[in-house]
């Protein structure tokens, strides 16, 4: 345990925590449990006033029973230093065995654009401190720096990347989805780097099992004390490919019941990311979607294609197109959000309209044949109908700078989105920068995509791990795109393997 403090303590330039008289680490302090902190701090969904601090309390994470089950006092503070001399604010928040001992605390009253450090203490045991910040007033016109990442398969390697990431001087880290694997150990043919578990979660015991797998990574508890994340699910959370109240046909353990299994999912999930109260389920249904303004530099609207969408055209996976697939009558967003989204971006008065989700909304033909239409059902190339009215509406109102980012398919891609992506000379309406897994896929290669020819709105691809940098001014958009040459063993350096921007009011990608 004092190792990981002392990593914690290093990266956030603190060479000694402070740690309260009567605090041994490795006692059971006044609390009668031993130190509850094991999963690290996190913070997230800054607003001008107010940012959720996280923790959960587990001395034995993977031990269901290592907290006892009442409810438990965690006093908190947040300071304008590391060392605690000026608190900002402080109480007294209550984990609850119903949320897994979790604590979400929303602290008010903060001052905008400002940077704070917050620590927990629950039982007599003092937490690893984190470092936080607001987002600044609406009319500021501070530029957002901002990370992306995604895909962190804990098999299929080590999270070298967050480590990367947590010497970024970044404000916030949007998280585009695949928080945690499903699939059992002995599933993964290719074998596994590292062991989450040889089963697959159905309960909220067994998905908490999971996600505590995941956070017990000292790299992922680096970046996570270091910034406030914008989280939002995709697939693997729950089950692969699912959409709506349905999983994908052919699974080899058939949920028995999925609303109950998305109900436990979706606990798990809130339970382990900090995440505000307007997020906390009910039963299987969340409330995902949500925006977040960076003063008159970006809105951010951060989607959820999971929860509302219908099923996938075509059977699924990779397949050549059918007749449901372009029936304009089928939805990604589900009517609500979409209209939400469309609303959004017709009366943002930010520079930047960025639109944070899961699956790639640029056309990735999968066939080297330009005539041949072979698709992933599961991202926006699935549901046609339902990207064309969100590109035609942005069109059409000649709404400017708006910037997609997308996760899911472990690959580093640039895309300009158009009209018809089919043609080369088809004016950008937008951008879709496509962020890399942390981890899954494993190391990846440097061969460049064989579909080049048949996309020929794609501006960059590569099949490396790592995650985007963006740095957002009024003026200029510029991402990064960093990558770690190997996950499946530790400690690869970091490299930036492209650059390419958008110039606020010129559509279109430029290497930068
Ligand atoms: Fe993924």
């Amino acid at each position: 345990m004092a190792s990981r403090r002392s990593v914690l303590g290093g990266a956030l330039g603190v060479s000694s925590l402070v740690v309260l008289p009567g605090t041994a680490a490795a006692s059971r302090g006044g609390g009668g449990f031993a130190d509850p902190f094991t999963l690290g701090v996190a913070s997230g969904d800054p607003l001008p006033d107010s940012v959720v601090l996280w923790t959960r309390l587990a001395p034995d994470p993977l031990d269901p029973g290592s907290m006892p089950s009442r409810a438990v006092p965690v006093g908190w503070q947040l300071a304008h230093d590391e060392s605690f001399r000026r608190v900002a604010a402080a109480g007294t928040a209550w984990a609850r065995p119903e949320l897994g001992h979790s604590v979400h605390v929303e602290p008010r009253g903060l001052d905008p654009d400002r940077w704070y450090f917050f620590r927990f203490r629950a039982g007599g045991h003092l937490s690893p401190v984190g470092r936080t910040r607001t987002a600044p007033a609406p009319w500021a016109a501070r530029p957002l720096r901002m990370a992306a990442t995604s895909c962190q398969s804990y098999t299929d390697g080590y999270y070298t990347a967050y480590r990367h990431l947590a010497e970024e001087d970044v404000d916030l880290v949007a998280f585009l989805g695949d928080w945690i694997y499903e699939d059992p150990d002995s599933w993964f043919t290719r074998g596994v780097v590292r062991p989450h578990g040889d089963f697959e979660p159905m309960t909220l015991e067994e998905y908490r099992h999971r996600h505590a797998t995941y956070r017990l990574d000292p790299d992922l508890q680096l970046a996570s004390a270091r910034f406030p994340f914008l989280p939002t699910w995709d697939d693997h959370e729950v089950v692969n490919n699912w959409a709506g109240m349905l999983e994908p046909p052919g699974r080899p353990n058939p949920t028995p019941d999925f609303a109950a299994r998305r109900a436990a999912a979706f606990q798990a999930y809130y339970e382990h990311l900090p995440l505000r109260r307007a997020q906390i389920p009910a039963g299987p249904d969340a409330l995902m979607y949500r925006g977040l303004r960076w003063g008159r530099t970006a809105d951010l609207f951060l989607l959820d294609t999971r929860q509302y969408r219908d099923d996938q055209a075509c059977g699924d996976f990779n397949k050549p197109v059918c007749d449901e697939w372009d029936d304009p009558d089928r939805s990604m967003l589900g009517p609500a959000q979409e209209r939400w989204l469309l609303n959004k971006l017709a009366t943002s008065t930010a520079t930047w309209k960025a639109i944070p989700q899961q699956v790639p909304m640029g056309q990735w033909e999968l066939d080297n044949d330009p005539a041949v239409r072979r698709r992933s059902m599961d991202t926006w190339d699935g549901y046609p109908a339902a990207r064309q009215r969100i590109l035609e509406f942005i069109a059409e109102r000649d709404i400017d700078n708006v910037a997609v980012l997308s996760g899911d398919v472990h690959w580093h891609m640039a895309h300009d989105l158009t009209l018809n992506m089919e043609d080369p000379d088809a004016a950008p309406v937008a951008a879709d920068f496509v962020c890399t897994s942390i981890t899954s896929g494993r190391d990846g290669g440097d061969s460049p995509s064989g579909t080049l020819a048949s996309n020929p709105h794609l501006r960059y691809s590569l099949n490396r791990r790592g995650y985007l940098r963006c740095d957002i001014d009024r003026e200029t958009w510029l991402t990064s795109y960093r990558v770690v040459p190997y996950v499946t063993t530790p400690g690869a350096p970091l490299e930036t393997r492209a650059r390419l921007a958008l110039e606020a009011g010129r559509p279109g990608l430029q290497q930068a």
